[in-house]
């Protein structure tokens, strides 16, 4: 058994800031990450655009942030919180870049700033077009400075402890469900140990591998939320998930390497098989369009056409910013032969970001007393129905802090449970055939992918949900009696993900953001969250 002060599941953008801000604020605290991979394996590593923050006072404004952030959510964000995300915003970034992240700038010195989809102005900072790996590899380092955080890795979360473990009823209406911390398969050495914490932090990141194209690495598979709704805690908004328009098609390889919207930022054309520009189209703004209007513009062209994928064409682009700004993008394209300023690049619409998930308040707290959620797992009300580009890392880190502050007063008088059982896995045994499992997660991707993608309707829901249904079922009868795996664990997550999606899709009887119905081509007037 462990007990810690701080808890945090995850060490992407959210866990690691997080985890030290209470490590500086707490010195005597302990502050305990678990993580399920390497330390750096995250969304975070992978982001490529940058951060939208605004920090060029002369041509932007917090105004028209919030606008285009308000814009692009198509009515339902709080506007309380994208006001507390932008205007919040400066500072936080600040605080990385003295932690030592590198934003690319240029000859007289000033930051370089990026474009992307449904944004008006040029704000977004980025280092090449490995934004995301800066970032992560700059906050590994700082957790460096303080010995009070420890980093376990190869640790998987199971489930989150509350009375249920303690043998009461908990149901959605039980007041005050309370975390008194985790159940963590330790992956070294297979034990499933149980980990008290005054305070625990869900950081657990996106649901992308629910699809079967998908730009999010292996250790998207939405944990944080299952558990979260496995606990009975609120989640929310979970049909909205965002397509990335462009990335790059190669059948059979997965996750789908990105080609960031700055690139489009930068002057790449999105063209169709017949070389004609076709955004303009779709949307004034054309190829700048927020990306819910790209992604389902890309995916009326292929199916007009008859193809699996549109391109990007970067042949006008100037060959010098180009190689200096996207050096990552020239070379894997090369690696497949594709040399973008003699050819297009392919590319196509793959799952990319979940708008929804874990219900938090302006602090971060969770409707679970003593949990916190932050970054891609919560739903704060910053993006509402589709986020805008590159404000995701910003919210991690706004929400970061928030919760940081919001612990500070009653971190003191929170006591560990000492009444929490072990892990009992009695009557289990080790699964004879993986391909129970494997089989399944291929079913229920290409569900997802074929029923309830960019476009939907009330029949694909309907299928979609009898076969997650029976999927259920079936994982269920195999979790109560097989030894625990991450494999089977994920494959549950994935199930539980899946039923949310198609949940949310099923209340919402309208067309908004990134959530398109043809049976409910309009907007309806009931402009409120799905809360499950
Ligand atoms: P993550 O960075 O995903 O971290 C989650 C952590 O939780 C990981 O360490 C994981 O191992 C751990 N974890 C998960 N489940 C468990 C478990 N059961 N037990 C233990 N540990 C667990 N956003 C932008 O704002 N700008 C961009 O330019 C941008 N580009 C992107 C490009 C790509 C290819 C992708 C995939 C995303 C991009 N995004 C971008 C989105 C952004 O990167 C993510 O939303 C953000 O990094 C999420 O951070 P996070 O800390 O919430 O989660
Ligand atoms: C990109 O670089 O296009 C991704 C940005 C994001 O997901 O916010």
């Amino acid at each position: 058994m462990l007990k810690t002060d701080f808890l945090i599941i995850g060490s992407g953008i959210a866990g690691l800031t997080f985890a030290i801000k209470v490590a500086r604020r707490f010195p005597d605290k302990t502050v305990t990450i678990l993580t399920k991979a390497n330390t750096d394996e995250s969304n975070t590593k992978y982001a490529q655009g940058g951060i939208a923050v605004v920090n060029d006072p002369e041509h932007d404004s917090f105004q028209k942030h919030i606008e285009d952030t308000l814009v692009s959510g198509d009515g339902l964000c709080n506007e309380k919180i994208v006001e507390i995300v932008v205007k919040e915003g400066p500072q936080r970034v600040n605080e990385i870049i003295e932690w030592g992240t590198k934003f690319d700038k240029d000859k007289e010195g000033d930051y370089m700033r990026g474009k992307e989809g449904g944004h008006s102005e040029f704000r977004i900072l980025h280092y090449k077009d490995i934004t995301g790996f800066e970032i992560e590899r700059a906050l590994v380092e700082e957790t460096k400075h303080f010995p009070n955080i420890h980093i376990h890795n190869h640790w998987f979360v199971v489930d989150i402890i509350t009375q249920h473990h303690l043998g009461y009823l908990v149901t959605k209406s039980t007041p005050d469900i309370t975390c008194y911390g985790v159940y963590a398969l330790n992956l070294q050495n297979n034990n499933i140990e149980k980990i008290l914490a005054c305070c625990t932090l869900m950081a657990s990141g996106g649901v992308g591998q629910v699809y079967r194209t998908t730009t999010n690495p292996r250790i998207a598979t939405g944990d944080g939320i299952a558990m979260v709704y496995r606990a009975k805690g609120r989640i929310e908004n979970m049909e909205f998930i965002q397509f990335h328009p462009t990335a790059l098609f190669e059948p059979g390889v997965s996750p789908s390497f990105l080609i960031t919207e700055a690139v489009r930022g930068d002057g790449g054309k999105l063209r169709n098989k017949d070389g004609k520009a076709f955004m303009a189209n779709y949307d004034v703004r054309a190829d700048l369009a927020p990306r819910d209007v790209v992604a389902r513009a890309i995916d009326s062209e292929m199916k007009k056409t008859g193809t699996e994928h549109v391109y990007l064409d970067c042949r006008e682009m100037d060959k010098e910013k180009f190689l200096a700004h996207f050096p990552n993008i020239y070379a894997r394209c090369m690696k497949i032969g594709i040399d973008v300023f003699e050819q297009m690049i392919p590319v196509a619409p793959a799952a990319h970001y979940c708008c929804g998930g874990i219900k938090t308040d302006e602090m971060g707290r969770s409707s679970i007393m003593n949990l916190y959620a932050c970054g891609e797992c919560s739903s704060t009300g910053l993006h509402g129905a589709n986020r805008l580009a590159s404000n995701s890392l910003l919210e991690a880190l706004v929400f970061a802090h928030r919760c940081s502050e919001a612990v500070s007063d009653s971190i003191c008088n929170l006591a560990f449970n000492e009444d929490v059982p072990d892990w009992n896995a009695s009557g289990t045994n080790e699964p004879n055939e993986m391909i129970l499992i494997t089989q399944s997660l291929k079913e229920l991707q290409q569900v997802m992918s074929d029923y309830i993608g960019i476009v939907r309707n009330d029949i694909r829901l309907q299928r979609a949900m009898n076969r997650i249904d029976l999927l259920h079922k079936e994982t269920e009868e195999l979790y109560k009696t097989a030894t625990l795996s991450p494999q089977l664990c994920e494959l549950r997550n994935l199930i539980t993900i899946g039923y949310l999606i198609v949940k949310g899709a099923q209340f919402r009887k309208e067309s908004r953001g990134l959530h398109f119905n043809t049976d409910y081509p309009q907007k309806s007037n009931l402009v409120q969250p799905v809360v499950l």
